[in-house]
């Protein structure tokens, strides 16, 4: 009864004798009601990520209903548990913080509980990251399913949806266009119902891109939360997960260097969040695959923004559903992607585009002969100021400011910058350049979506709507602005944006990849001597962990332990 090495008799429990060790595990699951013929089929275990602490995931435990129902369905066992649970709003200091833990515990608990395949139930920003990571690392066939968006609402006539007009009616109160009143109405309105946000932010990017790069199934990153083609996906991918199970369809077949080309296509396509060449990086690093920034921009260059979604454009994800959702977005660039790379169906993307519907006319996603912007969404940025790069989501940009030069105001840290911005006493004018330091991977700690700096209320009274700004932290999919983000190395390691000073010259050329301090070299090594940084420690716990490990954003903001050249012997088989 020991030899199997598939479902129950999988990592047994070490007692020194496995006879017994499986004996011990089938007598405890059988007080659940269990029988032989159940305990003897593939188990599918589905990762929940039900919380009350989650409303993107509030439709759960339907998703798991029906999952397990399409495990039924095909011949397997579903065993549900439970991972750690991120929300943007309900993570403290920053969801990013907890993100390379709740990978841990995804890969962990893949590699300590029996299971043969497993369904992952994610879909705020950080819990798809965090699972494919997980995944790679645990090599056990896995598929993604998202929650799916949440319903947009509606004031005054107008939808809205979280979060671009979160951000957009708090910027009209903040000007005082809009009273305390309104601004609470609206409160009511822009989460209309549980799931994810409703715009291309990070949860829709990931999602899209999740489906792009194989590891979800074909038409599952759009059905809106409350939908029943969210159901049905959830019930398909139980199914398949059976079949994954049986041909040992491990994520590296999927998550291929060409996979991961074909995903950054369709984040550049889609107007996609900056944060997901951050998750996508640190995916890839699990499997030793290095995503280079000169990749990405060069890919940039030839792949249009096509998908009209706020906040690059103006629809919102329940309209990129009806307009046939990321297989309508592939067969549009079919040109660019390679087809050859597998799924989890276990066909090619090019034979699931082959199966696919036909297009029909919408007005969503363009076609290349009409891109919404005639280039990808993100550039990467070099120079003096960010040696090992930075970027800019130029699709969300003012095309007026992408070739500025100004002077920089500069801002110490997250305390400093809501301490002073809104001083009717600070010394700024709309031309100059709002610089935040101290918000990257160790700086804040965990790299807050900080980087959309508020423009100074008196600025913003006098209706100043957009001005550069720059930081080594990132900035919620959901914002737009000249924003430059991800500069690394970042000041609390003593990268260049540590030795700014205010007044200092700052050129962003976005035309020549460019952010630059027009400061000597020799001024800058002075700073540095006169005041060296010393980055941040800490005594004990996961933060000590965190900051003793953490890397750069151009190596995903991962553990340096945790990526796939590191050694790892300790597979329970
Ligand atoms: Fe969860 Fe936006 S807060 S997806």
């Amino acid at each position: 009864m020991s030899g199997k090495k598939t479902g129950l008799h999988k990592g047994l429990t070490s007692y020194g004798d496995s006879g017994f060790s499986l004996f011990l595990r089938k007598a405890f699951i059988k007080g659940a009601g269990y029988t032989d013929d159940a305990l003897d089929r593939i188990i599918v275990g589905i990762a929940d990520t039900g919380s009350a602490y989650n409303p993107c995931h509030g439709n759960s435990a339907q998703l798991v209903e029906a999952v397990k129902r399409g495990v039924m369905l095909a011949g397997g066992l579903p065993m549900d548990f439970p991972v750690i649970s991120l929300h943007e709003s309900f993570a403290s200091p920053t969801s990013m913080y907890l993100r390379n833990l709740m990978s841990m515990d995804v890969e962990e608990m893949l590699k300590a509980l029996p299971m043969d395949a497993v369904v992952l139930i994610g879909g705020c920003d950080k819990t798809v990251p965090a699972q494919l990571m997980g995944a790679a690392s645990a090599g056990l066939p896995a598929i993604e399913l998202v929650t799916g968006s949440m319903l947009t609402g509606s004031h005054k006539g107008t939808r809205v949806g979280a979060c671009t007009d979160c951000r957009r009616y708090w910027g009209q109160y903040r000007a005082e266009e809009i009273d305390a009143e309104e601004v609470s109405h609206i409160n009511n309105q822009l989460v209309a119902s549980v799931g994810t946000c409703s715009v291309m932010g990070t949860a829709s990017t990931m999602a899209c891109v999740t489906e792009a790069l194989g590891m979800m199934l074909p038409g599952g990153a759009t059905p809106p939360a409350v939908t029943a083609d969210r159901i049905r996906i959830a019930e398909q991918s139980g199914a398949i997960a059976v079949e994954m199970a049986k041909n040992k369809l491990t994520p590296d077949r999927i998550m291929t260097p060409r996979a991961f080309e074909n995903a950054l296509r369709v984040l550049l396509a889609i107007g996609g969040s900056t944060n997901g060449i951050i998750h996508l990086t640190a995916v890839a690093g699990r499997l030793g695959i290095d995503l280079d920034l000169e990749r990405i921009h060069a890919l940039g260059r030839e792949t249009p923004v096509l998908v009209d979604l706020k906040p690059s454009g103006q629809h919102y994800m329940e309209d990129l559903h009806k307009a046939g959702g990321v297989p309508a977005l592939l067969r549009e660039l079919r040109p660019l992607l390679h087809l050859d790379a597998l799924t989890v169906t276990g066909r090619t993307l090019g034979e699931e585009l082959d199966r696919g519907p036909a297009a029909f006319a919408q007005d969503v996603i363009r076609t290349r002969g009409k891109p919404i912007y005639p280039q990808g969404g993100i550039a990467v940025l070099r120079g003096n100021l960010a040696p090992r790069g930075a970027i800019i989501k130029q699709s969300a940009a003012d095309a007026k400011l992408m070739e500025h030069e100004g002077r920089a105001v500069v801002f110490e840290n997250l305390e400093d910058l809501a301490q002073r911005v809104d001083d009717d006493a600070l010394d700024v004018n709309a031309n100059d350049v709002l610089v935040l330091r101290n918000i990257g991977p160790l700086g804040a700690p965990g790299m807050p979506e900080a980087g959309y700096i508020p423009i100074p209320r008196k600025l913003a009274r006098a209706g100043v709507k957009d001005m550069v700004r720059i930081s080594d932290g990132r900035m919620s999919g959901t914002a737009s602005g000249t924003i430059v983000l991800h500069v690394t190395p970042e000041a609390a390691i003593g990268g260049p944006l540590a030795y700014v000073r205010t007044g200092d010259r700052v050129r962003l050329s976005v035309a020549n990849r460019e952010i630059s301090l027009l400061v000597p070299e020799a001024e800058l090594r002075r700073r540095e001597q006169e005041k060296p940084v010393v980055p941040p420690r800490a005594a004990r716990g996961y933060r000590k962990l965190f900051l003793a490990t953490v890397t750069q954003a151009d190596r995903g903001v991962d553990f340096d332990f945790l990526r796939a050249d590191s050694t790892d012997d300790d597979d329970p088989a």
